[in-house]
């Protein structure tokens, strides 16, 4: 019976483990949003998992819902991510870049003063948006969403080849792979969800149109990197972000089968209410799982027992952990030598410098 500690194939990358470290946003870039030593650092603490994925990275200067995360869009950004990938694959790991949108995740005080985008402009539920700031203080606080407006047809496209730039960007700084972020609530999540995206051009209305936005970046970041360096994030039945609509099995029964048709290297499933207690996992593999051949990744509330037996059962391949790997860097051994696990620092998960980051101490 496959285990958490057994190797695996994904596509050409030989993974020492089932071990994925979840994508984390966790605001420590410098100016101008550029990845520097410390995240190296971070990372290469972590390379024992069998892949990491990157925080969400953006993938433009319009998307920022969270100050001080790293972008992938400028020459200094793209150095800055250099140093990270060179010292994960010094440290023997590998790394996947996690592309990223907010869309209508924004407020214009990050966005040079300019409104954030979306499908439609559909804003009734402003104030149910996570946008985060720093103050001058150093505090990091959630702050009000600004209202959006809608792309427009030739803007929706013009962002479809901002993720190919940024994959382009992300093989250039060294990435094994890029995951396209198409859960939480940001851009391609606010496509797929019938009650935020109104559009009536092929980007809106019927399921294949919702999903077209999401299809077309995986299609471009194809051109880009091969498919079996490409994953997908999903997050249905999440109310993060408010992108949850009542057509959540046509929409995520179409996407599967598209993902399946396209052989991306995995699809990594957030179960956004399992980090609360209130599983979906089952009901969104029942979804996923018949219309998708390749490699599934598990995530969301999940302990080393829950992601054995799901590993053990072949219902999914690979398992990931968000804040066990922030508390653990080394996750890994810890859990193959029975030790106990680091609590996590709730109050240092964004914006404190070393401190609840690099500082975690490892095992003897
Ligand atoms: C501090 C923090 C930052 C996160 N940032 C991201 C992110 O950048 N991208 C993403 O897809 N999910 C993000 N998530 C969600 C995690 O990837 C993961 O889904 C969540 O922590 C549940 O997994 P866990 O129960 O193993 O912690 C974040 C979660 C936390 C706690």
């Amino acid at each position: 019976m496959a285990g958490m500690f057994d190797e695996f194939a994904l596509g050409d990358l030989s993974l020492p483990n089932r071990f994925v470290m979840a994508p984390l946003t966790r605001a420590r870039a410098g100016a101008g949003d550029v990845p520097n030593e410390l995240m190296a650092q971070y990372y290469a603490q972590r390379a024992e998992a069998g892949l990491l994925i990157s925080e969400a990275t953006n993938v433009s200067a319009m998307s920022r819902p969270f100050d001080r995360a790293p972008g992938l869009y400028t020459q200094a950004q793209v150095e800055g991510w250099e140093q990270v990938t060179a010292r994960v694959h010094d440290a023997g790991g590998r790394i996947f870049a996690q592309l990223w949108h907010g869309g209508r995740v924004g407020a214009m005080g990050l966005l040079d003063w300019r409104q954030p985008v979306s499908p439609s402009g559909f804003n009734d539920d402003v104030d149910s948006l996570h946008v985060w700031g720093l103050l001058d203080n150093g505090n990091y606080v959630r702050v009000n969403a600004t209202p959006s407006r809608a792309l427009s047809t030739e803007e929706v496209r013009a962002t479809v080849q901002e993720y190919r730039q940024a994959a382009l960007n992300a093989r250039t700084a060294g990435f094994d792979g890029v995951e396209i972020h198409a859960a939480n609530g940001y851009l391609p999540h606010q496509f797929l969800s019938a009650r935020v995206n109104r559009r009536t051009d092929e980007y809106g209305g019927s399921v294949a149109n919702r999903a077209r936005f999401l299809a077309e970046i995986v299609d471009a970041v194809s051109e880009v990197f091969p498919l079996s360096r490409v994953g997908v994030r999903i997050s249905p039945y999440t109310s993060y972000n408010n992108a949850l609509d009542d057509q959540v099995e046509p929409m995520y029964a179409h996407v599967s089968s598209f993902f399946d048709s396209r052989k991306v290297a995995y699809v990594h499933i957030a179960d956004v209410n399992g980090w609360y207690g209130a599983p979906d996992m089952a009901k969104i593999l029942e979804i996923v799982r018949p219309r998708f051949s390749g490699v599934l990744i598990a995530n969301g509330g999940l302990t080393f027992d829950t992601a054995n037996a799901l590993v053990g059962d072949r219902q999914v391949e690979l398992v990931s952990f968000g804040r066990h790997f922030i508390a653990n860097p080394d996750l890994v051994s810890r859990l193959k030598s029975g030790a106990a696990l680091n609590a996590l620092q709730e109050q240092n998960l964004y914006a404190r410098g070393e401190a609840g980051y690099t500082d975690y101490p490892r095992l003897a």
